[in-house]
């Protein structure tokens, strides 16, 4: 078993550290090697001819799904439903004309992911898959399969096959941008190149492994814990804790950070640490006053953020975790390196079964 696990402990920490080479696999299937195309046979969907989106997921798929919300939204200027499946499939919602539906399943045997699929059929004008399961039931049926081509996840928590959701959902969204005239030749070769540099980059934040395991340690012994996040860094604050909720069973909430006020600053006191998870960005200003909250009530921050994010905190931040500058469209990809690190490391200090943590399943095939 430590051959299968390449010399880790837990399949888990595997699946963490095949992420540079795996997300990799990704661009070398759908970004030509010059950066310069995109190799994506979408099968005649054509985004200049699509007006909204629909995308549909469950658990870490889903949260891979609200990201590509904030760029599909952001880059491409196409606006996108979102809906975890079990609420999909029962609110039977209307869809609006020439809105593409597009389902996220690393699995692709999901029940409610699936059964939303079958209701969309004949009501979106397409539907489309990101699975990692080539031959699983949601690819046959769905009109267009992506794979994710992350290889097999074996552990319970999704870590390879949520950053390689994200990252065929990065060349979907350039693509899309393209199409629909939002950027030019220019700036989708910027982009792709952009995408290009993801592996060395994720190489670089595992290199932070062993600061985050000595605040995980300290993470571990905490009842709750807060992850905040702002933007297209919100939907990390909710992996982040769902990760740690699956695998170390310490009660974990992800919220925007600016909803902070309205409810979870409650929460705050000095045995709850908060996660912020907050590359430096035009709305970091707003974040560091955020913190500043938290820590006026004696809350513990733990900043993951790039070397100016720090410089601009100030004094009084728990701890930071310095992740490596990269370009905007890039960070929630590279930041859910440290979130999966905190939550791994906080289960094995707690002696958890990390790779197969009570009650949940890897892929549920019921209702
Ligand atoms: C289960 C797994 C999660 C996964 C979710 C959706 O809850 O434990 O890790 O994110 O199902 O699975 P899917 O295979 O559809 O991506």
């Amino acid at each position: 078993a430590r051959i299968e696990k390449g010399g880790h402990r837990h399949f888990m920490m595997k699946e963490i550290a095949e992420q540079p080479t795996v997300v990799g696999q990704v661009l070398d299937a759908y970004v030509s090697p010059d950066a310069h195309g995109i190799m994506m046979d979408l099968e005649g969907i054509d985004f200049a001819g699509i007006d909204r989106l629909s995308i549909v997921a469950c658990g870490t798929a889903y949260y891979a799904g609200l990201v590509a919300k904030y760029w599909f939204e952001h880059y491409a200027r196409l606006p996108v439903d979102i809906d975890v499946a079990s609420e999909f499939r029962y609110r039977e919602p209307p869809f609006a004309p020439r809105t593409l539906g597009i389902f996220v399943s690393q699995s692709g045997e999901t029940a409610d992911t699936l059964a939303a699929l079958r209701f969309s059929e004949g009501k979106a004008a397409r539907t489309l898959a990101l699975v990692n399961v080539p031959e699983s039931s949601i690819a046959r049926e769905a009109d267009v399969a992506l794979p994710i081509h992350a290889g097999p996840e074996i552990a319970v928590a999704s870590t390879k096959a949520f950053t390689c959701q994200l990252t065929t959902f990065a060349v979907l969204v350039v693509k899309a941008a393209h199409a629909r005239g939002e950027i030019d030749d220019a700036g989708m070769v910027e982009m792709l190149t952009d995408l290009r540099h993801l592996p060395g980059l994720m190489s670089h934040a595992l290199a932070s492994d062993e600061l985050i395991r000595a605040a995980a340690e300290e993470v571990a012994e905490a009842r709750d814990v807060l992850f905040l996040g702002r933007g297209q860094m919100f939907p990390l604050a909710l992996e982040g804790a769902l990760k740690l909720k699956e695998i170390s069973y310490l009660h974990a909430e992800g919220y925007p950070s600016g909803e902070l006020k309205h409810g979870p600053i409650a929460l705050v006191d000095k045995a709850t640490p908060t996660v912020v998870l907050a590359p430096h960005d035009g709305l970091f200003d707003k974040t560091v006053s955020n913190m500043q909250e938290v820590m006026a009530r004696g809350g513990r921050v733990l900043l993951v953020a790039d070397a100016r994010a720090k410089d601009q905190a100030g004094s009084g931040v728990w701890k930071h975790i310095t992740m490596p500058d990269a370009p905007e469209f890039l960070q929630p990809i590279l930041y859910a390196v440290p979130a999966q690190l905190l939550a791994y490391h906080a289960a094995v200090a707690k002696g958890t079964d990390v790779d197969q943590p009570r009650n949940l399943a890897k892929s549920v095939t019921v209702e």
